[in-house]
């Protein structure tokens, strides 16, 4: 690559929920990327924008109870904070639904209609009459055609993996409300990608791309092209079509225009224009995407770029999914890990050191085994890395007064020393070519001869005999963690950070590292990682055993004045538990309630009588009310979406750290509603305030 303008992307995530550890592979992918680019001396910037349109942001926000501008709003305060957390550094993160991206997606919508690229036609689709709009595949369900599967989108049945229309569906119904749609004509614009098939072909065939990502889309191309429809009609949240009333432009066309309006975002701010990129050939435009999106970015985007234009993209680099524990995300494991949940625990440069050490210029799926993140950040990042930049820094200030010495190299300095610097070439020729594995792995190859360097001279017995060769030894090995620290920048950029301050070398570049330090005082040495010890992602709501339990019989405290004795049937057992309702409910008003219990909460003896459970109340400060539910005795409650992994004893702490709290007449643990598999738990006497 020579000096020309570098343009990096990663695709813009919709602003409909919360960045996840999948996406963020994504986005730290493409942030080690540039940081290297950056580092050697590049001119290049990394654009990126919330996505913001289309029907499943307009029907959440009208959930949500928002206008659909405030709901993307909501998420783009959210992502950015979570961008800034994983340390992913953008040059400009904007927005889809911006004046740039208006303006430029109509000149290059009108552009394409000029060169009669683009054509209207009416077509039949699914209408929710109770909705009065057209439901996208995916918010018609019904019955698969071919196995007969209940509630399936739809596009494709996740039983039987049939691929079909919607309109093919046996008793289909709107999502939203549940309706039975109906089939309606509409009007809608087309864009002639046919007439794109050979341009297409001959462009990624001469195209420096991962071969079976190219492959995959020439196949597509040999297929065949359909036209593609680029229009949606109203409700929708998206920019209105030029010259009509009720209609808009399909999200798909208008995001990725939003790359070339994050560019102009950028631009305004730094005297350059969005066209130096764009239009140039001595520009250089690199976008990163996931596997599911390849079709958009290699079949769609770069058609309409040649019609209106532009110039294509110079690269794509496609990466696989993230999977957890071997696993696809999912919510009910608890492996579903948003960018907040994580950051809320360990340290942001432990994913950056995982991902890296993963990630290779192909499509397969990485993974994120909670096991070997955990052994490759204790005994590789922090055992290996770490351990050698403290020891040594931290020898230097001890046995050396802070001061280097002479970087000299005799002839087993010079033998590992040569090792080292081909390995920096390596490293740069690999992060070059997205090779982040072989990156990490030289590094810690870099990082092992330092250790055994280190190991072998013991610069803590020479210390007494041969103070000069102690300073040799410590400098020689202060060089390496320079040398460490330009390898590694790209991946850990605060930790390098705190090292070059220690090390008293701040802003290195990619060509510092055969200029050696010495010669001077180091800054302050302290340790920055701490190893992990355990990692637990799981909701604490899922710890906890809730079931339904029936109140068979109460008796007084006999030493306790407050205090109620139940006899309660779990269905298969029968247990006691002492409960402060005295002043609150008489015995009969208890007796054949259906109440809610926490079953594995540590048992207890109360003023001398023992209690194995306690059951849940609100209370509003004067008044209690039980939490009840019409399921039978032993029915498991828990909420929407969390799977329930008891564990064995919790204790009352745990309880009221979840914050469970009593609204109009439910129960709800972040804002979800406890429920049996059957119905809902109500609040007695419609009590509101915390639950406990
Ligand atoms: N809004 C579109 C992209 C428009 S680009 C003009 C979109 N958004 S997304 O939020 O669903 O995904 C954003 C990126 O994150 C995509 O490249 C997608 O492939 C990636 N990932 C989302 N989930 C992922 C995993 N579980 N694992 C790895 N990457 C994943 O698509
Ligand atoms: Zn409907």
């Amino acid at each position: 690559m020579s000096k020309e303008r570098v343009l990096i992307t990663a695709a813009l995530p919709y602003a409909n929920g919360p960045i996840h550890l999948g996406h963020a592979v994504e986005y730290i992918q493409a942030d080690i990327y540039t940081r290297f680019l950056k580092l050697k001396g590049f001119d290049v910037i990394y654009c990126c924008a919330d996505d913001t349109h289309g029907t499943p942001i307009e029907v959440n926000a009208m959930k949500a109870g928002m206008t659909p501008e405030t709901f993307v709003k909501y998420w783009y305060e959210r992502h950015v904070k979570d961008f800034r957390d994983i340390l992913v550094e953008f040059d400009s993160y904007y927005t889809t639904n911006s004046e740039e991206n208006k303006k430029f997606s109509d000149m290059i919508f009108m552009t394409l209609k000029e060169k009669g690229y683009i054509y209207t036609k009416t077509i039949r689709q699914l209408y929710c009459p109770k909705c009065k709009r057209f439901l996208p595949d995916r918010f018609v369900k019904g019955k698969c055609p071919k196995c007969g599967a209940d509630d399936q989108y739809g596009d494709v049945c996740e039983k039987c993996g049939t691929t079909y229309k919607p309109a093919d569906l046996v008793n289909p119904y709107c999502s939203i409300c549940k309706a039975t749609p109906v089939a309606k004509d509409s009007k809608h614009y087309f864009f002639r990608l046919s007439a794109f098939s050979d341009k297409l072909r001959e462009w990624l065939t001469n195209k420096d791309i991962q071969p079976d990502i190219k492959n995959y889309v020439l196949s597509w191309i040999d297929k065949g092209l359909e036209d593609w429809c680029i229009s949606r009609d109203s409700p929708y949240f998206g920019f209105k079509i030029p010259g009509e009333k009720d209609k808009y432009y399909y999200v798909w066309l208008d995001a990725p225009v939003g790359y070339i309006a994050s560019t102009a975002n950028y631009c305004k701010k730094h005297g350059c224009s969005a066209m130096d990129y764009w239009k140039s050939s001595h520009s250089k435009i690199i976008h990163f995407i996931g596997k599911d999106i390849a079709y958009f970015h290699l079949i769609f985007w770069p058609a309409v770029l040649m019609a209106s234009g532009f110039k294509t993209p110079d690269d794509v680099v496609v990466h696989g999914f993230l999977t957890v524990n071997k696993e696809k995300m999912s919510k009910s494991r608890g492996t579903f890990i948003t960018v907040r949940k994580y950051v809320e625990s360990l340290e942001p440069e432990y994913l950056r050191y995982h991902y890296a050490s993963n990630l290779t210029h192909s499509v397969s799926d990485i993974d994120l085994s909670f096991e070997d993140f955990k052994n490759r950040v204790n005994n590789e990042l922090i055992g290996n890395i770490a351990n050698f930049i403290y020891r040594t820094l931290s020898f230097v200030k001890k046995y050396c007064n802070s001061r280097l010495g002479k970087f000299e190299l005799s002839g087993e300095e010079k033998d590992i020393y040569d090792k080292i610097l081909k390995k920096v070439e390596e490293i740069d020729e690999y992060y070059s070519k997205y090779e982040f594995r072989e990156v990490v792995k030289r590094i810690l190859e870099i990082s092992s001869l330092g250790n055994r360097y280190f190991q072998e001279n013991q610069p803590w017995v020479i210390v007494k005999t041969n103070k000069e060769k102690c300073i040799n030894v410590l400098t020689f090995s202060a060089n390496i963690v320079k040398i460490l620290c330009i390898v590694l920048k790209p991946i850990l950029p605060k930790f390098v950070r705190e090292i070059e301050k220690q090390l008293n070398v701040s802003g290195l570049k990619w060509d510092d590292y055969k200029k050696p330090v010495e010669h001077k005082e180091i800054g302050d040495v302290e340790i920055v990682f701490r190893k992990i010890d355990k990692i637990d992602f799981s909701d604490p709501f899922s710890a906890v055993d809730l079931k339904v339990a029936r109140i068979a019989d109460v008796s007084e405290h006999p030493n306790a004045d407050k205090l109620y004795i139940l006899q309660i049937d779990l269905g298969k057992e029968k247990r006691q538990i002492v409960s402060g309702l005295r002043q609150n409910y008489k015995k009969n008003e208890l007796k054949g309630k259906n109440i809610v219990v926490v079953t594995n909460l540590k048992h207890a003896n109360i003023r001398g009588v023992k209690s194995e459970g306690m059951l849940l109340a609100a209370e509003d400060g004067k008044n209690v009310g039980l939490l009840l539910c019409d399921d039978s005795p032993g029915s498991d409650v828990l909420v929407e979406g969390l799977s329930k992994k008891p564990v064995k004893e919790v204790d009352i702490k745990h309880i009221l750290k979840l914050g469970i709290v009593a609204k109009n007449g439910k129960a709800l643990y972040r804002g979800r509603v406890l429920k049996t598999y059957n119905c809902e738990v109500y609040v007695d006497k419609k009590i509101e305030g915390c639950v406990r």
